[in-house]
């Protein structure tokens, strides 16, 4: 691919990842403070002195020094140049890495149009629904399952006409395909994907419509379809109903996690309307993470079936590395042969919410499953369990759940000491030695770095009068660097700053300014930042007084100097 990677394509981009997700799925992190931190890939160690931060969005090691943003993680550590890693990182993000060449404009005309023809077609087939002849049974079935015309509305429920070309014969072949609507076969030509099926569409969080679930209305098979992987829809990361969720409550006290599309929409007819699925996969860590952003306590609520069950303990296992501090994961299981759908149903609102309140916590669940066919009255049972636990409950961040699960581990086990799990040495002391090195910070290099790791204190600088030309020393013009790419980007942040600077002879003094710990915070950080540049301007007055003195001392002054030696004297008299 040729063409240059426009410098906003690679801000987004720093935008929308998580460095945490990312490194974590290279180096698994677990969490220390406000840090996520692991052994250094970079370097060999026995302790881990490598650390994530994720409001920062910057990765630093410091016991060799290496760090900086996702860009640069990708870069050393799959030893990448900083094209590929863009293109990694636009991988991992789930989006095409645009050129600044001709083809740019069709690649990002080729999202919006996806979205456009996603729209129209959601459309259509509501309209088709509720006017094509052929779609009373499909009414009739909806009914049948008990669902009223609001909800229907609510969730956008609509038909597909059974036929090969109902949307063919509407809109272009190539959108279609694109958008996952049409099947394209090899002599060229091309076929509706959903016919004569109740279509379900499914949403981002935006509301935007990204694919379909199409179910049947007899008993024929595949029962269900679903939209296929597409350029803006990616099924491991987007569940079923979050939309319709999150419209009604944007901060509900728990989400349940169902299989099925007809389980969210029953589930929401009969007053649960706190459910999603995902879309006929497995419940995964990306997944739950969504979920965490809003709520804090997530249910699984598998079908009662042997699958189900497997579909709970998998979801479960997945759970774990999100399982920070705060976060609750439950299971709540059916009666064999139910699914969430049938029991809302038969038994109603107030069963299922009871069954909801008393899910079981994970913790009892995780041992119950461990222990099942072991005998933990002997020593070899309670070895087993040991044995069997450890690996997953190595995947849990550090914290407090943490503690309870080995707590529970050493009461089932009845041995007190466990030591598989290490204690991460905390980040604190190596902290502590930096800190003491800030205090010797140079004016210049406090504002600087002050600045880069809080753009928004420009507003602080810009209040303050700074005369650039009376600052002639090292270091400002760094500054006014940084200056005038903040004013430029009010919103940037220190990743993205970073990239402004890569392959200048500038970087290395960014990355060794950007890992400085403050130990400050909020307004101290103001405080902090406006003294700093007052000294600087008081460095900037006395480097220029000495000047001045020198000067008289070895030619005399011209008048205006005089005039200016003066000046500054008086003012440094009145202070
Ligand atoms: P279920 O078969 O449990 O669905 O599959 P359900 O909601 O109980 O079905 P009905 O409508 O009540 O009979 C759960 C989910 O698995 C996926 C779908 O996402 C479905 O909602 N699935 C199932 C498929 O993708 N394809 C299939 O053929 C079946
Ligand atoms: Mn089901």
């Amino acid at each position: 691919m040729a063409g240059r990677i426009p410098r906003s394509f690679i801000d987004d981009l720093l935008v929308r990842v998580d460095i945490v997700d990312l490194v974590d799925s290279y180096v698994p992190l677990k969490k220390s403070g406000s840090s996520y931190v692991a052994r250094c890939p970079f370097h060999t160690e026995k302790t881990p002195s490598f650390a994530v931060t994720r409001n920062k969005q910057l990765y630093h090691c410091f016991g060799c020094g290496a760090g900086g943003n996702a860009i640069s993680f990708l870069m050393d550590y799959s030893h990448l140049n900083f094209v590929e890693a863009i293109e990694d990182l636009a991988d991992f993000v789930g989006v095409t890495v645009p050129r600044d060449s001709s083809r740019v404009p069709e690649k990002k005309n080729n999202v919006s149009e996806i979205f456009q023809v996603l729209e129209q077609v959601a459309s259509f087939y509501i309209q088709q629904l509720r006017e094509n002849e052929a779609a009373k049974t499909a009414v009739a079935y909806l009914k049948s399952r008990g669902l009223s015309g609001e909800v229907a509305r609510e969730f956008q429920i609509g038909f597909a006409p059974d036929s090969w070309d109902a949307l063919l014969k509407r809109f272009k072949t190539r959108q279609l395909i694109d958008a996952g609507l049409a099947v394209s076969k090899d002599s060229g030509s091309a076929y509706d994907r959903f016919r004569g099926r109740v279509v379900f569409p499914i949403r981002d969080r935006r509301g935007r419509v990204l694919g379909f679930g199409g179910r049947v209305l007899d008993d024929s098979l595949p029962k269900y379809l679903n939209s296929p992987e597409t350029a803006v829809f990616h099924k491991g990361r987007e569940v079923y109903g979050l939309y319709e969720l999150l419209s009604r409550n944007s901060k509900p006290e728990r989400i349940v996690v169902v299989e099925g599309y007809m389980d969210v929409i029953a589930l929401a007819q009969f007053g649960v309307g706190y459910a999603v699925a995902t879309l006929g996969t497995a419940t995964s860590k990306e997944h739950l993470e969504l979920l965490f952003r809003f709520t804090s306590e997530v249910v699984f609520c598998f079908d009662g079936d042997k699958a189900g069950r497997e579909a709970s303990w998998r979801a479960v296992i997945s759970a774990f590395p999100s399982l920070r501090d705060g976060r609750q994961v439950k299971i709540m299981q059916l009666p064999l042969g139910s699914d969430p759908d049938t029991f809302v149903r038969e038994r109603g609102l107030v069963e299922f919410e009871g069954r909801v309140v008393s899910a079981q916590a994970l913790s009892e669940y995780f041992f119950e499953r461990l222990s099942q066919g072991l005998n933990l009255d002997g020593m070899e049972g309670r070895a087993g369990l040991v044995n069997k636990a450890k690996a997953y409950l190595q995947t849990l961040p550090n914290g407090v759940f943490q503690e309870l699960m080995l707590e529970k581990l050493k009461a089932l086990s009845k041995l007190d000491k466990l030591d598989f799990l290490e204690k991460p040495t905390t980040l604190k002391h190596l902290r502590h030695k930096q800190q003491q090195e800030d205090t010797k910070l140079s004016p210049v290099r406090l504002v600087i770095t002050l600045l880069l790791q809080n753009p928004d204190l420009i507003e602080v600088f810009e209040k303050k009068e700074i005369k650039w030309q009376a600052l002639n020393f090292p270091g400002i013009d760094l500054l006014k660097k940084i200056v005038e790419i903040i004013k430029q980007h009010p919103d940037i942040n220190l990743p993205r700053l970073l990239e402004y600077f890569r392959g200048q002879d500038e970087e290395k003094y960014i990355n060794i300014m950007m890992n400085h710990d403050f130990f400050v915070s909020g307004s101290e950080i103001k405080d902090e930042f406006s003294g700093a540049i007052n000294r600087l301007i008081e460095q900037g007055i006395e480097q220029r007084l000495d000047e001045l003195i020198a000067k008289e001392r070895a030619s005399g002054l011209a008048l205006h100097e005089q005039k200016e030696l003066l000046g500054m004297l008086a003012k440094s008299v009145r202070k």
